[in-house]
């Protein structure tokens, strides 16, 4: 890891009263939640059309159900890392905080995030495909696949598919979010998903110094006033060092 690199980064967020963060999966990757690309990834074992459209939930409920029970089996027994808690501390400190996450996992705001713009929805939301109706069920696993609602018709994650749109009041938020942040940080994420990797671009384009960490290069990184290549875990917390520490040497 650069140091004088690492310092620079840390102090424009310190000066900084406007922040946005945009996280992806990588940051839940030390609290054992698996990724999608990339060694170990979701996308290596498993096809995304037959899992996460539309169409393979029309074709195969109880395939996409059986899979969506198992994350939810993972994610319920993981626990917020050092790069989640963080990044708690961060919306502590600024007048103007929104963090931005494709992640459906609920880490963030079991680590104690307040303000969560969820750009991919919530892996612990069930919505009915009949009437619409949407709940909170933490339950894992579920008692039966596919889950029924109330009134019979078949319940879906509450999550975002290939080929869906994203929730319309989360993209206003995340795009505002993105013109007004004097430093963005995106964590985690391999930027190669729509439009959430747009928001670094849009971000840099209003006047936002972008900080990227990353265990790996990104296609934004070598465009970046500042790209950090390691673990979530390990740089946030020296990004973002808590209350009353003093670094030394
Ligand atoms: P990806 O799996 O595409 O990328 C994870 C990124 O995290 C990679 O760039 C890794 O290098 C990095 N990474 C892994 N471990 C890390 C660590 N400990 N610290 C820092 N970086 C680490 O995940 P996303 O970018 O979140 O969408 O994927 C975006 C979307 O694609 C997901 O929301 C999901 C998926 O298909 C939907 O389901 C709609």
């Amino acid at each position: 890891m650069n140091g004088a690199l690492l310092e620079k980064a840390r102090q424009w967020l310190e000066a900084a009263r406007s922040v946005a963060a945009l996280t992806g999966a990588g940051i839940s990757a030390e609290s054992g939640v698996p990724t999608f690309r990339g060694p170990g990834g979701l996308w290596r074992r498993y096809r995304p059309e037959e899992l996460a459209t539309p169409e393979a939930f029309r074709r195969d409920p109880r395939l996409v159900w059986e899979w969506y029970d198992w994350r939810r089996q993972r994610i319920a027994q993981a626990r917020p890392n050092a790069g989640h808690e963080a990044l708690v501390r961060l919306e502590a400190t600024k007048p103007r905080f929104t963090l931005i996450t494709q992640n459906v996992d609920g880490l963030h705001e079991r680590a104690g995030s307040r303000r969560v713009v969820k750009l991919h929805g919530d892996i612990w939301m069930v919505r009915c495909v009949v009437c619409g109706r949407e709940r909170r069920d933490e339950r894992a696993p579920l008692p039966e696949l596919p889950p029924r609602c109330e009134c019979g018709g078949l319940l879906r994650p509450g999550v975002v598919w290939f080929g869906e749109a994203l929730p319309p009041a989360a993209w206003e938020q995340a795009e505002e979010a993105a013109r007004q942040a004097e430093v963005f940080l995106v964590v985690g994420t391999s930027a190669v998903v729509y439009p959430a990797a747009g928001l670094i671009p849009l971000a840099q384009a209003s006047g936002a110094r972008v900080i990227e960490v990353n265990a790996e290069q990104t296609p934004y990184s070598s465009r970046l006033d500042c790209s950090l290549r390691g673990l979530a875990g390990e740089i946030l917390p020296a990004l973002i060092p808590p209350a009353g520490y003093r670094q030394t040497g």
